[in-house]
This record gives C-alpha cells, sequence and structure tokens, in this order.
C-alpha cells in the first residue's frame, strides 16, 4: 500500500533541516546544515545570526529535496514545520518555507512542537507502545512527559532553571572547551575518575528538576583550584560532574515508574541523549524492569533535525487556508498551549 510521504522542515535553532518520511515514520531523506562553525566563535547561538544565516542555508536543502524527489514535488503528500518553541527569526525561516511550499503544491500543513518532535525520534527506528514515559533533555529543555496517544500528552515534571544541556554548555564554557559543550564534556568524562561528590539537588516536587546549583558548586570548584594555584583536572570534573547529573536524570525515570505502573515504552530524547554515559546507565534499566521496552533515538537523531518533525506530524491537525495563511512562529509555545491549539 502506497504510505503517504511528509515533508518535515525543523529550523528553530542553529539547524536547518528537512526531511522525508513516511506515514510508519520510516525516514526516506534527510538534510541537515549546522551553523555550529559560525555560533562557535561567540561560545553560544547568536540569535540574529542564525537566521541571517537560515536564509542562507534553506535553498541548499530544498535542492537535495527536489533531487530526491526527481523534480516530482507533487509526491509530497502533507507539509509538516516546527512553530516552536525556539528563536523566533530561526522558527520564521522555516515556517515561511513550509507555508510556500504548501500553498504552491495545495497540500496541507501540520504545525509540530519541537519537543514532541523530540520525543517521536526514537520513533523513527523504535515501535512505541503507550503509555509512554519521555525525558527529553536538551538545550533548552529538561521535561518528563506521559504520552498515551499522540494527541495527548502530560508534562509531569520540569527543570525549575538551567536545562541539562545548557549547563553542560555553561561547563565547558568556563573550561575553555569548544561550543557545543556536552560531547566535549562526555569525552572528557570518560578519561577521568569521580573525585569530587557534588551534592544532589533537593526539590519539594520530586518529578522537578534543578541543575543551577550543580552548575554553580562545579563553578565554584574551578574556581577554587583556579585560586589556590592547583591544577584543574577538566577530566576529573567532568567524571564528577556527569555522574550527578546521570544519576539524577536515571533516579527520575525510576521514581516515575514507581508512581505510574502502566507505563508500557520509556524514551530519552535530545541533544543529551547523545550522552554515552547516559545511554550505558539507560538501557541497563532494561535487566530490572523486564517488562517495559526502553527506547532511544540513533545519534543522528539526537540532536535537532527534521525527521523527528515528520515523526510526530500526528500530534496534531492540518490547518485550514486561513490558520496557514495567518501562522506565525512561537518562540514560548508549552506543549499544554499547543495540544489545546490556545495560540496556534
Ligand atoms: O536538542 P538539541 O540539539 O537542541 C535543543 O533543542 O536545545 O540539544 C543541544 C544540547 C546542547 O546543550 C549540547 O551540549 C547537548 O545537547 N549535547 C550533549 C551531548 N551532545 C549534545 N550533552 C551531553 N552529552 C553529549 N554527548
Ligand atoms: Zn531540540
Amino acid at each position: 500500500m502506497k504510505q503517504k510521504k511528509i515533508l518535515a522542515i525543523e529550523s528553530s535553532c542553529d539547524e536547518f533541516s528537512v526531511a522525508i518520511v513516511d506515514e510508519r515514520r520510516h525516514k526516506l531523506m534527510m538534510e541537515t546544515l549546522s551553523q555550529i562553525d559560525v555560533h562557535a566563535q561567540f561560545g553560544g547561538v547568536i540569535p540574529e545570526l542564525a537566521s541571517r544565516e537560515h536564509t542562507k542555508l534553506f535553498p541548499l536543502v530544498m535542492e537535495k529535496v527536489g533531487t530526491y524527489l526527481n523534480g516530482d514535488w507533487n509526491a509530497i503528500d502533507e507539509v509538516a514545520v516546527t512553530v516552536g518553541p525556539g528563536l523566533s527569526g530561526s522558527l520564521l525561516v522555516g515556517i515561511q518555507v513550509a507555508k510556500t511550499i504548501a500553498l504552491m503544491l495545495d497540500k496541507p500543513l501540520v504545525p509540530v512542537h519541537h519537543i514532541l518532535g523530540h520525543v517521536y525520534s526514537a520513533g523513527l527506528t523504535n515501535e512505541i507502545v503507550y503509555p509512554m514515559l519521555s525525558l527529553v533533555v536538551s538545550g533548552g529543555h529538561t521535561e518528563l512527559i506521559i504520552s498515551m496517544t499522540e494527541t495527548e500528552h502530560t508534562v509531569i515534571g520540569a527543570t525549575r532553571d538551567d536545562a541539562v544541556g545548557e549547563v553542560y554548555d555553561k561547563i565547558a564554557r568556563k573550561l575553555h572547551l569548544p561550543y557545543p559543550g556536552g560531547p566535549c564534556i562526555d569525552k572528557l568524562a570518560h578519561q577521568g575518575t569521580i573525585t569530587k561528590q557534588f551534592t544532589k539537588p533537593k526539590m519539594n516536587d520530586p518529578f522537578a528538576f534543578s541543575f543551577s546549583g550543580l552548575k554553580s558548586a562545579v563553578m565554584n570548584e574551578i574556581n577554587r583550584c583556579e585560586m589556590k594555584g592547583e591544577q584543574v583536572s577538566k577530566e576529573d570534573i567532568s567524571a564528577s560532574f556527569q555522574s550527578l547529573v546521570i544519576g539524577e536524570l536515571i533516579g527520575k525515570i525510576e521514581l516515575a515508574l514507581q508512581k505510574y505502573s502502566n507505563i508500557k515504552t520509556v524514551n530519552i530524547c535530545g541533544g543529551v541523549s547523545a550522552n554515552r554515559g547516559l545511554r550505558s546507565t539507560y538501557k541497563k534499566l532494561e535487566d530490572k524492569y523486564k517488562d517495559i521496552k526502553f527506547i532511544l533515538p540513533e545519534l543522528e537523531y539526537c540532536g535537532d533535525n527534521a525527521a523527528m518533525i515528520g515523526a510526530a506530524y500526528l500530534t496534531s491537525k492540518p490547518l485550514s487556508k486561513e490558520e496557514m495563511l495567518t501562522l506565525d512562529c512561537r518562540p514560548n509555545l508549552t506543549i499544554h498551549e499547543f495540544l489545546n491549539k490556545q495560540k496556534i
């Protein structure tokens, strides 16, 4: 049977990505152009630069789609695009491209929430059995979400301050490591030993996260070493920091499994899910919870990418023509607002 083809566009931060995914969530093609080199010299993403770069990059990735389709753009059945959250200028470029294609081809346009895109990234290579518990760990978000169906998602916990990826990037900067810091710290952590026991964050709400205290403790330790003229072991600091982060994240998953005993699938997603230490500790949960499936996105789907946006196209309905014409970016869109169509 012919499968529907969804053309998906993701441009919420510093990547312009386009993919074609079929309705079974199989990726048919994907092209992602990253701007990391442009932003690395500033130690983080500069929003104005990101949107300007997107306007240069999108024709290059769209050309790849044309080549894949052999010029037969009518083979596309629906267009899906990230509407938020993210950087407004960056989101706008993707939305304008998506609107133009949908209007020209006279195909439906489906708005997708960026975080729900991450939630479905592991679905590109794994079957999803509901209820599913997802831990989203990215540069801007740390959330625990329970999904009952494609259109029913509840956030049961989130960070009260910094996101995990953000803390990785800030500590990396302090250690004079290149941006983005997560992969560097991950690598160093494997070369070091846990020499410092940082204090676990304490929260009243068992499902809330907090990482700013840990961030300050790590920064203070680096300052203390520098002031005393002691050599800062980047490897040992990274190992000590990373072990506490992994313990926190896995601990929250286990806590959620105790409270929500009907969970069938567990999922970790977002840029930080590429972390080697986190992935291996997480996979050990399989031995303890035999009746639950523990899934992870492939490494190419951990960071921002359009295939995950295509994989999440069923989380929302196509827009009417009028809604499509007035569709705007939603930089702070929450999952709750998205599902209730409060701001779309
Ligand atoms: O999901 P993502 O690509 O973008 C956002 O939506 O934020 O996540 C980017 C974040 C960055 O903070 C980056 O440092 C982090 O993911 N990251 C990692 C690793 N690879 C990327 N953090 C820890 N370990 C990694 N291996
Ligand atoms: Zn993301």
